[in-house]
């Protein structure tokens, strides 16, 4: 099998700081890859050394084939970058903004307007197609954008948290819009902080954590990483604030304090109740909800992460 993305123990540096510490996967052809990951992880940083848009310090990566370190330009033909901060010019019109990128892209003279037109109406924005950019709504803006990378029809799409900020409705948008890209044979490379995100729109994922891959799979396989665990979720009163009351109870796997909720990841459901319940008795404490569940994507995402915790500390002291 020929992967559209092989990143082999890719490291950078930003001065003595490693922010990417040796990492390595494979984007298969063909599929939507997530790249989930906490804020400073190191999933822009990755992207913009797969696109040739940094310097590698360490490692090796591939694109369709091409080494991205020397043959940087052939990579730039066959992939099209959604990055995280907009790059379109505020006072053109859209469909300017598009014949412009067409340009920059080397898409012949004589094809810009058809390119341009047909990619105005796959995303919905025929109508915008004479409003300046600036005039656009976010969640259109950022629709443009993706756009904008697609005008010399490339083979692999990388999104930098391409629904950040957007409302409920326009993040439903862009996950179809992508899917349907998809369906076109465009390979997607799309990072988030999102789990939701992630574990609705990819066919795998990646979690990167502090400059390293800490797991891998499909979403059914990430969930089967904790499918034991359940979830038991409490409201008492006076509420808990410490977390720490419920995780040194045998049985617990990982505790999240949430506005009104505590929620308690739980892998021998009985055990756990028991002490839970002599916990909120002995501090006269009243129970006003009491929930046992199934462990959500973020359930499995925080756990995956304590358990990182636990790797590096258990490092530490060897
Ligand atoms: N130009 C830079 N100079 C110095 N440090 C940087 C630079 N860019 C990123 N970093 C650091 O490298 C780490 C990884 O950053 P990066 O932007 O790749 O993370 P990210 O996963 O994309 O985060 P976010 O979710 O906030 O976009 C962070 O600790 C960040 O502070
Ligand atoms: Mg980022």
């Amino acid at each position: 099998m020929e992967y559209a993305v092989v990143a082999d123990k890719l490291v950078k540096y930003y001065g003595d700081f490693m922010a990417v510490k040796g990492i390595s996967f494979k984007v298969k052809k063909g599929e939507i890859f997530g790249f989930l990951g906490p804020n400073g992880a190191g999933k822009t940083t990755t992207v913009r050394m797969l696109c040739g848009l940094a310097r590698i310090d360490g490692g090796r990566a591939f694109i369709y084939n091409f080494d991205v370190a020397k043959e940087t330009t052939k990579v730039k033909k066959v992939i099209g970058v959604v990055p995280d901060i907009s790059n379109l010019y505020m006072e053109l019109s859209c469909f300017d903004n598009l014949v412009f990128c067409a340009e920059m892209y080397g898409v012949p003279r004589s094809e810009r307007k058809k390119r341009a037109i047909e990619l105005l109406e796959f995303f919905g924005l025929s109508d915008k197609k004479n409003a300046k950019f600036k005039t656009l709504s976010k969640g259109l803006k950022r629709r443009l954008v993706i756009a904008a990378a697609l005008v010399h029809n490339p083979k692999l799409l990388f999104l930098d948290e391409p629904t950040i900020g957007l409302d409920v409705k326009s993040k439903r948008q862009i996950w179809r819009l992508i899917h349907e890209l998809n369906k076109k044979g465009i390979t997607i490379f799309l990072t988030t902080h999102n789990i939701y995100e992630a574990f609705r729109v990819c066919d795998r994922i990646a979690i990167i954590n502090k400059g390293r891959i800490i797991a891998e799979g499909t979403p059914t396989e990430l969930r089967a990483m904790v499918s034991s665990n359940k979830v038991i979720e409490l409201q008492v009163h006076p509420p808990i604030r410490d977390p720490r009351v419920f995780s040194k109870i045998p049985g617990v796997a990982g505790v999240r304090i949430g506005q009104d909720t505590i929620r308690i990841m739980v892998n021998d459901v009985i055990i756990a109740l028991e002490a839970i319940l002599k916990i909120i008795k002995e501090s006269n404490r009243e129970i006003v909800v009491l929930n046992l569940m199934g462990a959500d994507a973020e359930d499995i995402f925080v756990k995956i992460i304590d358990k990182d915790r636990e790797f590096e500390r258990t490092k530490r002291v060897e």
